[in-house]
């Protein structure tokens, strides 16, 4: 049974997605400082620090897929989102060196072009332009995923995750949404990559969807999920009378409010 290390398991898309993994045929070593909710009795658990690197490696060995999921999912002072976020996806990437890992996959984030305006975002690869220093953070992890490739002949996705929920809740995540199975097909299809990095949108095949598939379905991520199927029920819960008035992103940044100027850089808003 092929081994996955997932990083990060007690947060909320770690939750969602351990028991579909798990359905998939994986066994499972769930990582995290605290115990994963969704951790089963036949699932390995290791509590510890993503930034700790012999524990971190330890827990690399025999596995054939590494997801680095831990850390903040949120704008935080500069010092902690360096200190967790990007140490640990060098952590993570030296592990996974350390232990001959396959294949890696960062949680990259669409916060990292968030100030992009999303009609102009179809594009294949999105040049750096985050909306926060969590963003700018994303991008250097994005940054270190290349540099391990390029110097190690290591394999590594970089999955730029946007909106991830059981369903879309938002205007914007009709656009942009990423459900757990799709994600979970994501997953699947990395241990196919071939030696090198690619960045990729971890978002699903959303009929409003505004950014390029094209990069995930070369690596063989093939989403099955849309968020219109539920644009009439978003539409409703905004107060539209139907899924058609619900107004497309346009030249909206693809961060959403994260790229509004009166959000401050450095903190939880
Ligand atoms: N939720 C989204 O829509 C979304 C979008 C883009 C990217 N992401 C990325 O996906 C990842 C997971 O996001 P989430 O929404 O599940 O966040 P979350 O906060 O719910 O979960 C993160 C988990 O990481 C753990 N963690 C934090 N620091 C750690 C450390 N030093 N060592 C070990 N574990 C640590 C936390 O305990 C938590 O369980 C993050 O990297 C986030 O940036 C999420």
């Amino acid at each position: 049974m092929p081994r996955i290390l997932l990083t990060g398991a007690a947060g909320r898309v770690g939750t969602a997605i351990t028991p579909l993994l798990r359905d998939a045929g994986w066994s499972l070593r769930l990582l995290d400082l605290r115990q994963p909710p969704a951790a089963s009795a036949e699932d390995e658990v290791v509590l510890a620090s993503a930034t700790d690197q012999v524990a971190m490696t330890e827990a690399a060995r025999g596995a054939d897929l590494l997801v680095h999921l831990a850390g903040f999912p949120e704008e935080r002072a500069w010092a902690d989102l360096v200190g967790v976020n990007l140490e640990s996806v060098r952590v993570a990437l030296e592990a996974a060196r350390e232990a001959a890992v396959p294949v890696t996959v960062i949680a990259s984030s669409g916060h990292a072009v968030g100030a992009t305006p999303a009609d102009e975002a179809g594009t294949a690869l999105l040049p750096p332009r985050p909306d926060s220093y969590y963003g700018v953070v994303k991008v250097a992890g994005e940054a270190l995923a290349q540099l391990y490739a390029d110097r190690f002949g290591m394999r590594v996705v970089s999955a730029r995750i946007v909106a991830f929920d059981e369903r879309p809740r938002t205007a914007r995540a009709l656009s942009v949404w990423l459900s757990p199975a799709d994600l979970v097909r994501l997953l699947l299809a990395a241990p196919d990559a071939r030696p090198g990095h690619v960045v990729v949108w971890g978002v699903s095949a959303n009929t409003r969807g505004v950014v390029s598939l094209e990069a995930g379905r070369a690596l063989g991520y093939h989403p099955r999920d849309d968020a219109e199927a539920y644009a009439g029920l978003v539409a409703a819960e905004l107060g539209y009378a139907s899924a058609a008035d619900v107004p497309p992103l346009g030249s909206a940044p693809l961060g959403g409010d994260w790229a509004d100027p009166a959000k401050p850089l450095g903190r939880r808003w």
